[in-house]
């Protein structure tokens, strides 16, 4: 009887454990120190450093996404000159996303990349990193699990980005001397035949920087859940060796009655670019993500999303091959326009 009773003592403690999540546990300020479910509010503190007039944001980091990926935001005002010196990464892919505002960005064939200019009063863009952490200089690799001070790492990764020690020969003179182009025409200095904002723009060759103006790339329409349009940035062999996918999600208002249940092998983030996102990640109750807020969603850990708003979009990043993007691809046919059909 006594050891009856303790069970159910015991089975009742753990089955209030677990009621007792709430969304309090599950939204943080600034991105914790290993993989666990959380929510982080746009414009929450994030780890926030500032280095001039520019704020960097960091929603998942190396820790916090068992070093899979980096996501972080930059808002600045605007400014004619460069936010960061030429720099190279050795092992890094660096992803930009133009969240709102407008910057220019130049990215060079072979090792070299420079980058960006502020270009419009309230700029917001938003970068993935791959593998997770930061390769400081990107002048010579670090570790990405080597431990060094956000603020330092960034003051380096900004200012000197020519530090040594390097090779000689790793770094031409013509980058030292770097001036980039300003004759913009139709927002971009074009090589030969632009297709910037005219024509599709494909995902390009592994290796190679790329751009793809918005709505401009490929799109698949999947409508197992209401409608899903996937854009997807990344594809699986464009980044082979650092195993990643980076998609836009479109999404329809869908009924909240039974979402398909995900329960995937690579850590995942999305972030709200519109509209409203209902997420409910393991135990947690459902987080309604508003635009700028941003969910991460450890390896292996179950969760459902659906949307009651008429039209949300979410960027999402994935670790691994086969994330929910490409299952929705894999589901669906290739679509021509950035909205779904009437429903
Ligand atoms: C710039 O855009 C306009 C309008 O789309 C187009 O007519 C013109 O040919 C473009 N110029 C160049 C150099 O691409
Ligand atoms: C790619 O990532 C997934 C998810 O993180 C992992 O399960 C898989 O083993 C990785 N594959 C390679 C080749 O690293």
């Amino acid at each position: 009887m006594l050891t009856s009773s303790l069970l159910l003592l015991a089975s009742l403690g753990t089955g209030l454990a677990q009621a007792q999540l709430t969304l309090d546990d599950l939204y943080l300020n600034n991105a914790p120190s290993s993989p666990r479910p959380y929510v982080i509010p746009h414009y929450a503190n994030s780890h926030a450093v500032t280095i001039d007039s520019q704020l960097y944001r960091f929603t998942v980091t190396g820790p916090s996404s068992g070093y899979a990926f980096t996501l972080m935001s930059t808002n600045a005002p605007s400014s004619g000159s460069l936010g960061v010196l030429p720099h190279i990464h050795r092992k890094h892919y660096e992803n930009f996303f133009s969240f709102k505002g407008r910057f220019q960005l130049w990215a060079q064939k072979g090792d070299n990349e420079q980058q960006a200019q502020i270009l419009d009063p309230d700029t917001e863009m938003v970068g993935v990193i791959v593998p997770g952490g930061f390769d400081v200089t990107g002048t010579f690799s670090m570790p990405s699990a080597q431990t060094i001070p956000l603020e330092q790492t960034l003051r380096t990764f900004l200012n000197q980005p020519i530090a040594p020690p390097r090779p000689a020969q790793e770094l031409p003179q013509s980058l030292l001397d770097f001036n980039p182009r300003r004759d913009l025409i139709n927002g971009t200095a074009p090589v030969g035949d632009s297709d910037w904002h005219t024509a599709a723009n494909d995902l390009g060759t592994p290796g190679q920087p790329y751009f793809i103006a918005n709505g401009y790339g490929p799109k698949y329409l999947n409508s197992q859940h209401g409608y899903q349009i996937v854009q997807p940035l990344v594809s699986p062999k464009l980044a082979q060796d650092t195993n990643y996918t980076l998609s836009t999600l479109t999404i329809s208002r869908q009924t909240k009655d039974n979402p398909p249940q995900w329960n995937l092998a690579g850590a995942a983030a999305v972030e709200v670019l519109e509209g409203v996102l209902s997420i409910k990640i393991g135990d947690y109750p459902v987080a309604q993500l508003n635009m700028g807020d941003v969910a991460f969603i450890p390896a292996h850990v179950s969760f459902t999303y659906y949307c009651e708003a008429a039209f949300t979009k979410v960027l999402y990043v994935r670790s691994g091959t086969k994330g929910v993007d490409q299952q929705l691809i894999c589901g669906g046919m290739s679509w021509d326009f950035v909205t779904f059909p009437k429903y």
